[in-house]
């Protein structure tokens, strides 16, 4: 049995800071074996650094998977290309830096592979290929029961997309979990096949902000046809809203729960 921890978007500082707080009681109280988060908004919201990610890493963030906003700082190359434990989806094109797809050793719990893949409804990502039939190939071209575990994490705006995907490749994998919108959703559980999942796990980020934009800037960019550059709500109170899903295969979980928390 693997016990991961799947922690939403972090954003900025104050996420950072909100990791850095809470996790390592996390996983002290809920024995976690493994730690995985998005960071495409790291670094004060857009894409991440070298410096924000060593600072994650150090607070014991073990894996992290990119999103559609890693390409915003040049960063990318390094994070993606070299021996961080960082992969991009899946679905983007293969002359791109970086994996879809990454292992994590956990010793005598074997090894846990996690999946990232980008949705197409919503996201303006041009370059990327349908989502279903991309990871349906790859799990064609594995041999899945070498894994402990197979996470995925679907990265997508639409919910009923992700809900159709979860459905799609329940049985198929360990569990399979959303990110990209910022907002929790309560309806985690075990898919009919024994996949776990939730539609979207939420952020770690300032609570009163739009996704973590100063709500003022949006509010501006709804009413004018002009806005300022976006800036991160520094001030304020901050939610940390992640998962915790037991894996006791490379096709099922046996439970899955929401950490929400507001600091
Ligand atoms: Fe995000
Ligand atoms: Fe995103």
């Amino acid at each position: 049995m693997i016990k991961a921890l799947f922690i939403g978007d972090v954003c900025g500082k104050p996420g950072r800071r909100a990791v850095r707080d809470l996790l390592p009681a996390i996983k002290k109280e809920e024995g976690i074996d493994v730690v995985i988060t998005n960071i495409e908004n790291l670094a004060h919201g857009r894409g991440a650094t070298v410096e924000t990610v060593n600072e994650l890493m150090y607070y014991g963030v073990d894996f992290m998977t990119a999103g559609n906003h890693i390409w915003r700082r040049p960063d990318f190359h390094e994070l993606l290309g070299g021996d961080f434990p960082i992969i991009r989806s899946l679905n983007y094109p293969d002359d791109l830096p970086g994996k879809g797809y990454g292992e994590i050793d956990l010793g005598e719990k074997g090894k846990l592979l996690v999946i990232s893949v980008i949705g197409y409804a919503f996201m303006n990502e041009r370059t990327i290929t349908e989502p279903f039939r991309s990871l349906d190939a790859f799990l064609k071209g594995i041999d899945s029961s070498k894994y402990a575990g197979i996470l995925v994490e679907i990265h997508a705006e639409s919910t009923s997309e992700k809900l159709s995907f979860a459905l799609y490749f329940d049985g198929k994998v360990s569990g399979i979990v959303g990110t990209h919108t910022h907002i929790p959703t309560a309806d985690e559980r075990l898919l009919p096949q024994g996949s776990s999942y939730i539609n979207d796990i939420g952020m770690v980020g300032p609570l009163n902000s739009s996704l973590w934009v100063k709500k003022e800037i949006v509010f501006q960019q709804s009413m004018y046809p002009y806005s300022p550059r976006y800036e991160i709500e520094e001030e304020g109170p901050v939610r940390f809203d992640a998962v915790v899903i037991e894996i006791d295969g490379p096709t099922s979980s046996k439970s899955i729960k929401r950490i929400n928390k507001i600091l």
